[in-house]
């Protein structure tokens, strides 16, 4: 394939951006769409020319790194795949392709594709654990007998990679898919249960301090989410915040 890539540029975060064109030429179907983009960067540096800045680490859609908007689309035109895993068949012959960061203000732009997803983090840090004894008496795993119902929802909640297509996709740009993600994969469980008031009081708390805005129920972050975390977990999240703060 032979393809016209129109790439978002930006030096950094106080620099203003613009979309720049480039050839690319030979691409093959069954390459990932960042091994395109490696091979745009060897051109580049070849011709003495700055690379795409672009985060990636895994390549095998478990990091969350590699966000990228592409033809207005988070992670790309497929479904329940991340940019690393997006495969460049699903492109035709000819095509032009527009590739930008993640936006959204509480993610600014490092440089040119690279988001700054430090927001994730503290969310995290905020409610995303649980405090286990490590004394020498820990229990046995299995001593707690946990539903197979719950516990498939809990390891269903605990597939979100931290991505941010959740919020790159939604016009609020709100990370209640997230948030409910991080909160619902421990409140289904027992071993959740003893710092579940704290944890949804401190994250919800802290996904505001960070600036994300709210959840009007468009359902976009679902459909564009690579996991295919469920809604049901943003419910599960208010019913959660509901009671803490009764
Ligand atoms: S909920 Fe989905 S889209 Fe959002 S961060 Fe987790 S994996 Fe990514
Ligand atoms: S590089 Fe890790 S999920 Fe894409």
């Amino acid at each position: 394939m032979n393809l016209t890539l129109k790439i978002w540029r930006q030096e950094d975060a106080k620099s203003p951006g613009k979309m720049v064109t480039y050839p690319i030429s030979n691409i093959e179907g069954h390459m990932s769409f960042l091994e395109m983009m490696d091979i745009l960067n060897d051109e580049l540096i070849e011709k003495g020319e700055e690379p795409v800045a672009f985060d990636h680490d895994c390549r095998e859609g478990i990091c969350g790194m590699c966000s990228m908007y592409i033809n207005g689309e988070a992670h790309g035109p497929d479904r329940r795949v991340t940019t690393c895993q997006l495969h460049m068949r699903m492109f035709k012959d000819g095509e032009t392709i527009h590739i930008e960061p993640f936006r959204a203000n509480s993610f600014p732009v490092l440089k040119d594709l690279m988001v700054d997803r430090g927001a994730f983090d503290r969310i995290q840090q905020a409610g995303g654990y649980i405090s286990v004894n490590t004394s020498g008496n820990t229990q046995d795993a299995n001593s707690l007998p946990i539903p197979k119902a719950d516990a498939d929802l809990a390891m269903d909640a605990a597939t979100c990679i931290g991505c941010g297509a959740c919020v790159a996709t939604c016009k609020n740009s709100s990370a209640m898919l997230f948030v409910s993600a991080k909160v619902s994969q421990y409140a289904l469980l027992p071993q959740g249960r003893v710092e579940a008031k704290d944890r949804v009081l401190n994250m919800v708390n802290q996904m505001d301090i960070e600036g994300f805005g709210n959840c009007t129920n468009t359902g976009a972050c679902e459909v564009e989410c690579p996991k295919g975390i469920s809604l049901d977990n943003i419910a599960r999240m208010n019913r959660e915040l509901i009671k803490a703060k009764a």
